[in-house]
Order: C-alpha cells, then sequence, then structure tokens
C-alpha cells in the first residue's frame, strides 16, 4: 500500500514513476522502466536500516543538496557568501500537467527555492529533466554545484557503463566499464563538450539487456558522474560545471539548468540508440524533412589554397558525378593563407576572387550547385584587423600572457557586442551571396578566460554566457535565414550535443575520414546520434590508426551510411574513379530517405569480419543494409569458404524480402536466422543491399 505520493510520467513505451520520500524531504526514484513497471513494490526500495550514513544518502533520490545529503554526494552546494555550505529545505508543491511534473522544495533560512522539473517528449521514450533554482532571501546565493538532475538506476547485477570517449580524430569510440564499486567522471573544461568525452552515458545491468542512458544538453563546460553506491543501485549525476567554480544567484534571480535527456529501452544499446534517433528527429522539427543534399567540400583537396580557379574546377568534377551543394572550406577570406591569420575579418579575398565571390558563387550555382561557406564565427587572428580594432572582445586576463592555439584568439561570445558582431557578420555574408549552406567551425578551446574590467571574475558565468551567445546567434540564424541548412562542427566532433542538434541540420563527427578508423567513429557516433545528423565524407584520406586500405565503394557505402559528402581531390580521379562515384551517389539519392528516417540496427562491430548498419522504412516497405568488409576473407578460392553474413533484425518473419539488384528472395526468417550473405575479396569490400517488402 502506498503511503506517500506519487507522480507517474508516461512516454510510448516506458514509465517514469517519482514518489515524495517517506524517509525525508525530497523526490525519490519509484519505478523507471517499460509500461507496468510501476505495479508493484519498488525495486529501488531498500531497507530502511542504516548505519553510518542518513536515510538520504541510502535513498534513490532524484535531486539532494548539500546539507540534507551528507555523505553520499549531492546535486547541489549552496551557500552564502561566508556562510556554511549546506540546504535544508522542505516540500513546498507538485504541479504536474499533462507530460509534466513540477515539484518544488524551498529552504526559506538560506533563501533557495529548487523546483524539479520532468517533462515527457512526444513520441519518444525519453523524459527531460532540469532544476530550476530561485534565490528568494536578502542575500545572495553562492552555487558551487549545480546539476541538471541524478538518476539512479536499478541493477540486480555490476554495472557496465557505456561511454563515447576519444581524442582530436578519434572522437566517439564506443567505450566500457564495470563499475562493481567507485565513481566514474567524465566531462570538459575546454568551453565545448570536447573530443574526449561526449556528453552522453548508457548503464546497463550486467545480466538484463535494458539499458538506460542519459545525454545532457550542454554546449559548454560539463560533468556526468556515475558512482556504485553501496546498496547495489548506480547514481548517475549531470550538470554544467561553472567556469570560476561557482556560479552568483541574486536575491529573486531564478536559473535554469540545462535540461538532462533520460532514456530507457528493453532492447540494449541498440535499442537505446533508436529511442536517442528519434529523439533527435523529434529535436529537428520541421527541419528533418528537408532533404540532406549531396555535398562536395574542397577542404581536403585544396586546403587554404583557395582560389576561384581551383574551386570551380573541383565544382564541376563534382556537378559531374551528381554532388548537390559546393562547399568553400576555410581559407576564401582576406589574410588566410594559413592559419595564421584572417579570422574576425570576414571578407573574401579579391585576390583569390577577382572578378568576385558574388560572380564566383554563380558560377558555381550556374553548374546546378548549392552553395555553402565555411566560417569560424568565434574565431580571431591576432593579426586581423578585427583584433586591432577590438582586442577587448578576446577572452583574456589581465596582466596574463595570452596562449594562441592553433595561433588563433577566442572571442567572447558572452558579449551583447560581438554576438551582435556575429550576428551581423552572418547576416551580411548570407544576403550579399546567395549561400544555402553555412558550416560553422571552432577549432580552439577558452584558455585564459576572463573579460578584463568586468569586475571579479567570480562573478561572472562566462561559460554560461558563452552558450547563451552561441545559441543566441544559431536561433537567429534559423529564423532570420531559414532556407540556410546549418552544419556544426568544432574541429571535428567537439560540439555534438543535443543544443547544438536542435539548431544545426548536420554535424560533423570527425576530421577522420579514413575508412576504417571513421567506421569506428561512426560506429559510436550512431548509438548516441540519428544518421540524419552524421555528416560523413568520401576522400582520399590514409588512415591513422587503421591504414589498411579499402576500396572506393567501401568509403561510399560508409559515408552513405549517414550525410553523403565528398571530400576527396577529384581533380586526381580517373573517369572510371568518377563513374564509380556517380554510380554512388545515383543510389544513395534512392534510399536516402530511408537511410535518414528509417529505424536503424546496427549489426555487430567494426571488429567483425562484417558490420552492418540496417535502416528500416515501413512505410516504404523498404529495408537498406549497408554492408562494411573490414578485412578478413573467407579463403577462397584455396580453402573451402563460406560467406560472411549479416544477420538482420526486426523484420516480419513470415514475410518474404526482394532483392532486385541479385533478383533473390528471401523469406524474412532466413533473413533473421541466417543473415544476408557476403564474399568478400581482396578488391570487394561493401555492398549495400536493398530489400523491398513483398
Ligand atoms: C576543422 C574542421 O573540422 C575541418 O573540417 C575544417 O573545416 C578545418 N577546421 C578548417 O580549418
Amino acid at each position: 500500500m502506498t503511503s506517500y505520493r506519487r507522480w507517474t510520467l508516461r512516454t510510448e513505451n516506458t514509465v517514469y514513476t517519482v514518489r515524495l520520500s517517506p524517509d525525508g524531504p525530497w523526490a525519490e526514484l519509484d519505478a523507471w522502466g517499460p509500461h507496468g513497471a510501476e505495479d508493484g513494490p519498488s525495486a529501488l526500495d531498500w531497507s530502511r536500516r542504516t548505519h553510518f550514513v542518513t536515510p538520504a544518502d541510502a535513498a534513490p533520490a532524484e535531486y539532494l543538496p548539500h546539507g540534507l545529503r551528507p555523505f553520499g554526494g549531492a546535486d547541489l552546494v549552496a551557500s552564502r557568501p561566508g556562510a556554511e555550505r549546506g540546504v535544508w529545505w522542505d516540500f513546498e508543491d507538485a504541479r504536474t500537467e499533462e507530460g509534466t511534473l513540477r515539484l518544488a522544495f524551498h529552504d526559506a533560512v538560506l533563501g533557495l527555492r529548487a523546483v524539479l522539473c520532468y517533462a515527457t517528449v512526444p513520441g519518444t521514450d525519453v523524459i527531460l529533466r532540469w532544476t530550476e533554482l530561485t534565490c528568494t532571501g536578502d542575500e545572495e546565493l553562492r552555487l558551487e554545484r549545480l546539476d541538471s538532475a541524478a538518476v539512479t538506476v536499478p541493477l540486480t547485477g555490476p554495472a557496465r557503463l557505456t561511454c563515447l570517449t576519444g581524442q582530436w580524430s578519434q572522437e566517439f569510440q564506443l567505450t566500457q566499464l564495470d563499475l562493481p564499486r567507485g565513481t566514474f567522471t567524465m566531462g570538459s573544461l575546454q568551453g565545448v563538450p570536447g573530443h574526449a568525452y561526449a556528453p552522453w552515458l548508457a548503464v546497463q545491468d550486467g545480466q538484463a539487456d535494458a539499458a538506460y542512458g542519459v545525454a545532457l544538453e550542454w554546449s559548454g563546460n560539463w560533468h556526468i558522474t556515475a558512482e556504485a553506491v553501496p546498496g547495489g543501485t548506480v547514481r548517475v549525476r549531470a550538470g554544467r560545471v561553472p567556469h570560476e567554480g561557482a556560479v552568483v544567484l541574486s536575491p529573486g534571480q531564478t536559473l535554469i539548468t540545462p535540461r538532462l535527456a533520460c532514456a530507457f529501452s528493453p532492447d540494449g544499446l541498440d535499442g537505446l540508440s533508436r529511442v536517442w534517433h528519434r529523439h533527435e528527429r523529434h529535436l529537428a522539427g520541421e527541419r528533418l524533412h528537408r532533404p540532406r543534399k549531396v555535398l562536395y567540400n574542397s577542404w581536403e583537396a585544396t586546403g587554404f589554397d583557395v582560389d576561384a580557379e581551383g574551386q570551380l574546377e573541383l565544382a564541376r568534377a563534382a556537378a559531374g558525378i551528381g554532388a548537390e551543394l559546393f562547399v568553400v572550406d576555410d581559407g576564401w577570406f582576406t589574410g588566410r593563407a594559413d592559419d595564421t591569420g584572417g579570422l574576425g575579418d570576414w571578407y573574401p579575398d579579391p585576390a583569390a576572387f577577382p572578378a568576385g565571390f558574388g560572380r564566383f558563387v554563380d558560377e558555381v550555382r550556374s553548374l546546378g550547385l548549392d552553395f555553402g561557406l565555411w566560417v569560424e564565427p568565434e574565431a580571431v587572428s591576432p593579426g586581423s584587423r578585427l583584433h586591432a580594432e577590438h582586442p577587448d572582445w578576446v577572452y583574456r586576463i589581465d596582466n596574463r600572457p595570452g596562449r594562441l592555439v592553433r595561433n588563433q584568439l577566442l572571442l567572447d561570445l558572452g558579449r551583447p557586442d560581438v554576438q551582435d558582431f556575429v550576428t551581423g557578420t552572418l547576416d551580411r555574408l548570407l544576403t550579399e551571396y546567395d549561400v544555402d549552406y553555412l558550416k560553422w567551425d571552432m577549432n580552439r578551446p577558452p584558455t585564459e578566460r576572463g573579460r578584463p574590467g568586468a569586475g571579479p571574475a567570480d562573478r561572472l558565468d562566462l561559460d554560461a554566457q558563452h552558450v547563451t551567445g552561441y545559441l543566441r546567434v544559431l536561433d537567429h540564424l534559423r529564423t532570420a535565414h531559414p532556407d540556410v541548412t546549418i552544419e556544426g562542427c568544432a574541429g571535428g566532433g567537439a560540439r555534438v550535443e543535443h543544443a547544438t542538434v536542435a539548431r544545426t541540420d548536420v554535424v560533423w563527427p570527425s576530421d577522420n575520414t579514413a575508412p576504417l578508423d571513421r567506421l569506428s567513429i561512426q560506429y559510436g557516433f550512431l548509438h548516441a546520434h540519428a544518421p540524419h545528423v552524421m555528416s560523413s565524407w568520401v576522400t582520399d584520406a590514409p588512415g591513422i590508426f587503421d591504414p589498411r586500405p579499402r576500396s572506393l565503394a567501401f568509403r561510399f557505402v560508409n559515408a552513405m551510411c549517414g550525410v553523403l559528402g565528398v571530400g576527396a581531390d577529384l581533380r586526381a580521379w580517373t573517369p572510371g574513379q568518377r563513374a564509380e562515384a556517380a554510380r554512388w551517389i545515383s543510389r544513395y539519392k534512392e534510399v536516402r530517405d530511408v537511410i535518414h528516417h528509417g529505424e536503424v540496427h546496427l549489426l555487430g562491430t567494426p571488429d567483425d569480419p562484417t558490420f552492418g548498419v540496417q535502416y528500416d522504412h515501413p512505410a516504404s516497405g523498404r529495408t537498406v543494409v549497408a554492408a562494411l568488409g573490414t578485412g578478413r576473407l573467407d579463403g577462397a578460392p584455396l580453402v573451402p569458404g563460406r560467406p560472411s553474413r549479416l544477420r538482420l533484425r526486426a523484420l516480419d518473419p513470415g514475410a518474404r524480402y526482394h532483392d532486385a539488384a541479385s533478383g533473390t528472395t528471401y523469406g524474412g526468417a532466413h533473413l533473421l536466422h541466417y543473415g544476408l550473405p557476403f564474399t568478400w575479396s581482396a578488391g570487394h569490400d561493401a555492398d549495400l543491399v536493398v530489400l523491398t517488402r513483398r
């Protein structure tokens, strides 16, 4: 019998039930799982016997401050300046509306109200959680920790964590670790989510398939911390990390934390990835249905050596193989002969475009291509005119040397005048020239992060201000230039999280475009992000981490797993290579709606002889399978060999599926039980199979 108040949030397939604790003034998790999981005594319940700790430390608390939860790790640390740290609040009230819940707690002595907020995301199995903190007293508050939320994952065996780790050029590596006891923390102090860890974590019960996941919607500093707690659960806390160690909250002021998306799937990491894909489709809104055009980007072909003639030669070759969009990357503006100059002075280089940039854009467009431009709006080169005119716009600490990273400095985008400059610059470029596509890059983290003359640094929430400025400019672009497609990029994949994904159309996962390296990057990426946001290029690049050569077909099938682009130096390609490229691009155009909008199943791992991605599009009755042979062959013709096989998933065992290319029809049960056969050879290492349900 329940003698306490409970609230249940229902998503498509899951429930998330919260109750007021019978043990103290906090909310705690009662149930999280499939529909019906809330029907019965809570699996998170504990014996109510504690030795040496308090009930608040033992409870599966949703959010507890330091003070009330003395030992188990607090989600909020608040104090008045110079006074004790600690919050001892009481429950105030609960408000519910369709799909939302708000639970308010108030500490009248300290003068702090905290509202725990919940909202379901329609059409998904995602619950959003965040916290609103208001200073209700006469004195300001100092918030040293201000997490968004904590979630307790009920486990019956040792916890297995999955995260996405890496470095520049090796982002999104799927990494797993067991956490029998102790704490695992990841995060970034780089002012962007960073290359080292994605703000995404999955927790699984060692003995069950179910997978729980969290993802933080924040483009700045962050942490996600998982702690295996003595009672046998794992408690995950997540939130932003203040730049100066604390945030000041003035009387009457309310701070809203970033949202933490919480997802559940009974079907393991693969099922969890589909929950995240659906969520990102929801984040895209109307723009989900904008076709992602086949891009050509000249960066890997020409580097900084950009001029009208060379670019037009590439554009003609790109149009010839069926590309639909031509993007001029870094190097098109004045002073940008290499990475030491030019950033901030966003005017086309007249020497490189002697007939005028507008004329150049028109010539590209006359080839039937859309036109795209690279920018790095937050960056400034020390020798630029912008820096000479506005040295105060750059992050800097008085009397301290500034450091260059990639020979450049970073603008303080938290300043309204810098935001206006960036908005004005982009408006000018997008109206003066016929631009359909903007690639927003960011290549250096803030190092000496201060704002001279703006008062004590510990009163400036610089990290949040930068994020606010960045999102404000992106929001402006979406409303003022709704037809311009936006690509998010940060020296590869250092700024991929839900706030960016919601405001861009595609993101660039990594600068590493080598085939097998890319495969493992995309494998990790697709666990957290949807194919319609995954920009991927076919290039000539050799592998940095895996130099085994792969065919052109492999490069195409690999890049077709998301939003296809080409970044190779087409000038050096033979007519045969161009013809093959044209065939792949034309096949891609036929199936891209299935790839971008279908349900994804990841078939195996890149360590298997054959790795595949299956996309099901029930509305059109089509299933597309991208199959990639990673290297091992079957020994034929020297020894008896059998083809490598990819077992498909989630098909109707009683239906029949036809592969028009080979003329073969398979029973659904056959494909589920035996799988599609692939006979790889040295020259044949990838395939794209399109099955139509009969
Ligand atoms: C880093 C990006 O990730 C690359 O794609 C390219 O745009 C370079 N910057 C240009 O400087």
